[in-house]
């Protein structure tokens, strides 16, 4: 009953963000997007007094290979195969292993741009990000692409933030389920909108896990962690919240 309240009362937090909620995005795409540098305003500044132009601060997004349709192991394998695993090498996942494991989650699967996981309402509140000993990057489903959110080995602290779960900083990437609760509250409120959310985490989760498996690599998905100390070591936007954390790597 205390949880169900919890939840209403974050959805009504979240609607109201719901206002703010375009300033937020375009804060956050901006954040991630190439930066094309603004065009110097017209002053009398003599020449020799001109500054460069500051360089870009944000990398350009890397585009991703593109999925694999068709894979060795049949659906039936690898749920069969399918175990939560928690210790791996420290052999890192190639960019299109990375891709792949993203796609499953979250990718682009048709035309009117329906994804991989379903979605209620096709309002696609998840937001993926994954953490890899370079940095943290965040999933852009339109392209394909990894955009760089956090330079520098996040896994540690993240570990930390997971109770000291080993599996965490031991895997060579953590990818991580974010929720933006106002993008589902907008057509189904307060009631519906915190299940309808989890649901989809789970959806992707299970997606995500599935493909590991198909690559032949290992994962857990795991839910014990502090959300506000997974926020602050992976600075997730104000209106996005941590729902799950999936280590994967290759079987120790
Ligand atoms: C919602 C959820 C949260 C979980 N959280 C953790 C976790 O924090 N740490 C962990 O090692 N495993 C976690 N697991 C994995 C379970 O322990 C595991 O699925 C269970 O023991 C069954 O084993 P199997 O996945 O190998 O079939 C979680 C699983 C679910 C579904």
């Amino acid at each position: 009953m205390a949880a169900q309240s919890n939840l209403r009362r974050r959805v009504v937090r979240q609607r109201r963000h719901l206002f703010a909620l375009p300033v937020l995005a375009a804060a956050f795409a901006a954040g991630c997007m190439p930066v094309t540098t603004p065009a110097p305003a017209a002053t009398n500044t003599p020449a020799s007094r001109v500054e460069p132009p500051p360089a870009p601060s944000v990398a350009p997004p890397t585009s991703l290979p593109s999925p694999r349709l068709q894979g060795p192991v049949s659906f039936e394998a690898a749920a069969a195969r399918r175990r939560s695993m928690r210790s791996f090498t420290d052999q890192r996942l190639t960019l299109a292993e990375l891709g792949q494991l993203l796609w499953a989650g979250q990718g682009i699967t048709s035309p009117a741009g329906l994804r991989a996981a379903p979605s209620a309402g096709a309002l696609y509140p998840l937001e993926l990000y994954a953490v890899t000993p370079d940095g943290v990057y965040h999933y852009r489903p339109q392209g394909h692409q990894l955009v760089l959110h956090l330079a520098g080995d996040m896994r540690p602290a993240l570990a930390t933030a997971a109770l000291s779960q080993s599996s965490v900083a031991q895997a060579a990437v953590v990818i991580v389920i974010a929720a933006v609760y106002a993008r589902t509250a907008q057509k189904y409120g307060a009631t519906r909108t915190p299940r309808y959310v989890v649901l989809e985490a789970g959806h992707v989760g299970q997606n995500v896990l599935l493909q590991a498996v198909a690559l032949g690599l290992g994962g857990v998905p795991i839910g014990a962690f502090y959300d506000d100390q997974v926020q602050a070591v992976l600075k997730l936007p104000a209106d996005q919240e941590p729902l799950y954390l999936i280590p994967i790597g290759r079987p120790a």
